[in-house]
């Protein structure tokens, strides 16, 4: 008898509603996307592939794969400044293409002109990450995708007045159907992080000299071949041991190799409380995690400097000189089985050694990543 009674009244309120949605069908078919002939049909995404040089990816996405309409959507998201408080800033304020999408700044400002405390990083061949950020305080990109714009030092924007603003733009609630197949009053703040989690995992980075070499399209200098053996060398310049060897399942730090996040000897405090930043520590709260950073790729060097998590160094030349003579062994959680040479401040290398290896770090650079019109700004 109950459920006869709810049936009834919900069957009445319903034959209400589409009455009262006769009067009004002009305005509702305005609201309506499948009466404006939106289509959500998503293609698979045809773009850039993983390199036959590369391991297979090992980033699994959550329940979303990429197509087309999803990267695309994801691509405009990155660069419309709509997601910022003052509709000033996009993530591609501080992710410039021109610099394999990291920031040449020492630290970025944000909507406020307030400064961060760490250098930007650069962004590609996500689909072999696991956890982000210089303390890896991010698993996932989806997630990590929400946090720059909730920042107060960054895009200083809430959630729900993005979704507003999203809500009542003229195109994007189309590329939210085409692309999910959800209706704009269904928009949600994680739709948006699927469409720029998509458009991070399409960008791949893979046409270095250096991999073309690999591919045999290419051939390395004889410099650059010194510096390329140098870098493996225990016995020379030994910086395989954190950064990764060029063999297919390493790939210069492309994969969560084992140790993946580590302390160079950058800084010496005399307590691990010491650190101006925790790094890792920050995150884990764990002591002996305090002035470990995450082991960055070393692909595109060219475009990416400053170094270092907080910029400190300019040039590579300054990179090269601190593994060389300028490691500090006293710095507490040196990760003293990388850095093999601290006691006599690094690797001793020669200038003619140091020549060799900024030579095949350079070889790592993807002139066609930082041009690739699949990438730039597509309001331009
Ligand atoms: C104000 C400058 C700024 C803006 C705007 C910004 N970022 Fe970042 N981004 C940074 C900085 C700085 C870091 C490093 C932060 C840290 O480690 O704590 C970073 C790190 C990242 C990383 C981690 C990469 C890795 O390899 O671990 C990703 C991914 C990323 N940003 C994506 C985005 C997206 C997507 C947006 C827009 C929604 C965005 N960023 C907006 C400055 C910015
Ligand atoms: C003990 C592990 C370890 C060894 C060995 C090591 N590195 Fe690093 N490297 C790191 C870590 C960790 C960082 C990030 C540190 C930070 O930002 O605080 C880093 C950062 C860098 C950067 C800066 C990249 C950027 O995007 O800012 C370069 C370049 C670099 N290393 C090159 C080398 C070279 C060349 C060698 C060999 C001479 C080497 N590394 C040896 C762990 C190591």
């Amino acid at each position: 008898m109950k459920t006869t009674f709810i049936s009834v009244i919900l069957l009445s309120s319903l034959l209400a509603i589409s009455f009262a949605g006769c009067k009004k069908d002009e305005e509702d078919k305005k609201k309506d996307p499948n009466h404006l002939g939106w289509v959500y049909d998503p293609s698979p995404y045809t773009g850039p592939t993983v390199p036959r040089n590369f391991p297979q990816p090992t980033y699994t996405a959550n329940n979303n794969p990429l197509t087309e309409e999803g990267v695309l959507l994801g691509r405009m998201l990155f660069y419309d400044p709509i997601l910022s408080g003052d509709s000033t800033l996009a993530c591609a304020g501080c992710h410039k293409q021109e610099n394999a999408f990291t920031d040449t700044r020492t630290f970025s400002i944000g909507i406020d002109g307030i400064a961060g405390r760490r250098q930007s990083m650069p962004l590609f061949n996500m689909m072999y990450g696991s956890k982000f950020f210089w303390d890896g305080r991010a698993a996932n990109l989806a997630e990590l995708a929400l946090m720059p714009v909730e920042d107060p030092i960054e895009m200083h924007e809430t959630w729900p007045n993005n979704i507003a603003k999203l809500q009542a733009h003229p195109d994007y609630p189309k590329r939210f159907y085409e692309a999910f197949g959800v209706e704009p009053d269904d928009l949600t703040k994680e739709y948006a992080a699927k469409a720029l989690e998509q458009f991070l995992l399409s960008l791949v980075s893979g046409n270095s000299k250096f991999d073309k070499a690999v591919r045999g399209t290419d051939e390395l200098t004889a410099a650059e071949e010194r510096g390329f053996i140098l870098f493996n060398d225990q016995l020379g310049a030994d910086c395989f041991h954190c950064h990764g060897d060029g063999s297919a399942n390493q790939v210069f730090q492309e994969i969560n190799a084992i140790r993946q996040f580590r302390n160079n000897g950058l800084d010496a405090p005399a307590t691990p409380q010491g650190f101006a930043d925790y790094g890792l520590g920050e995150f884990t709260g764990n002591i002996n995690d305090y002035g470990k950073f995450k082991v960055p790729s070393l692909r595109n060097l060219r475009f990416t400097a400053p170094y270092m998590h907080d910029g400190r160094f300019a040039t590579l030349e300054e990179v090269i000189d601190h593994y060389s003579t300028g490691v500090k062994a006293a710095s507490p959680n040196i990760d003293a089985g990388g850095m093999e040479y601290a006691s006599q401040g690094g690797v001793q290398l020669t200038a003619q050694e140091k020549a060799d290896l900024i030579a095949f770090l350079l070889t790592l650079s993807d002139d066609e990543f930082v041009t690739d019109p699949r990438f730039s700004n597509p309001f331009e």
